[in-house]
């Protein structure tokens, strides 16, 4: 990494830069409207880390807290964002790692993840659902179970249904 880059916790002065590199990175605007409801009104706890090149906000790694049968809480990963013209340069996985430090501060060894499972392994992420959790997007034998991960599996915690934060609904 170049010494101009840095990750650092997101402020309001950040917000149209996240905003404008989520419109950039995703096809939809679904990731950027989501991002933007929850830097309006953030989750409790919420881990928002950007990586800045200059000024230039050119990464975000979002965590929120999920529920298991309502029963306890973990953190959810979404979104991870890189900007096109800074991809494959390690941003996406320094965000990863520090995200994960900072929820692991909080308290929150357990990170779930919905996304591509050649690259989520890498930082400790295992597929979810032969551990018994399941989401509202995944079901067990469905073509995308692969992609709903756990990192930090906790066997003394029942797994279950794992639902997030509201402000998702909209996928
Ligand atoms: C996915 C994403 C965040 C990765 O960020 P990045 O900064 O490009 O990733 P890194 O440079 O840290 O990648 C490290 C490694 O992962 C690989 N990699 C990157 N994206 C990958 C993907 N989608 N699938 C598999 N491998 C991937 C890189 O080739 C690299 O491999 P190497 O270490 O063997 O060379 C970025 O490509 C992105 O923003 N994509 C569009 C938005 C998106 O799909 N977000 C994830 C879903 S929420």
């Amino acid at each position: 990494m170049s010494g101009t880059r840095s990750i650092t916790a997101a402020t309001p002065e950040h917000t149209s830069g996240i905003l404008a590199l989520l419109r950039a990175a995703f096809e939809s605007s679904a990731e950027s409207e989501l991002v933007a409801d929850l830097l309006a009104d953030p989750a409790d706890p919420m881990v928002s880390l950007v990586a800045l090149e200059g000024d230039e906000v050119i990464g975000l790694a979002l965590f929120t807290p999920v529920t298991i049968d309502d029963a306890w809480v973990a953190m959810g990963f979404a979104p991870l964002a890189v900007h096109p013209d800074h991809q494959a340069r390690g941003v996406g996985s320094r965000l990863t790692r520090d995200g994960l430090d900072a929820c692991n501060a909080l308290g929150h060894r357990t990170v779930f993840v919905l996304g591509d499972p050649a690259y989520y392994p890498r930082f400790g992420f295992e597929p979810a659902c032969p551990l018994g959790y399941r989401c509202e997007w995944v079901a067990p034998g469905d073509e995308h179970e692969a992609a709903f991960m756990v990192r930090g599996h906790d066997a003394a915690r029942t797994p279950g249904f794992v639902r997030y934060h509201p402000a998702f609904d909209r996928f």
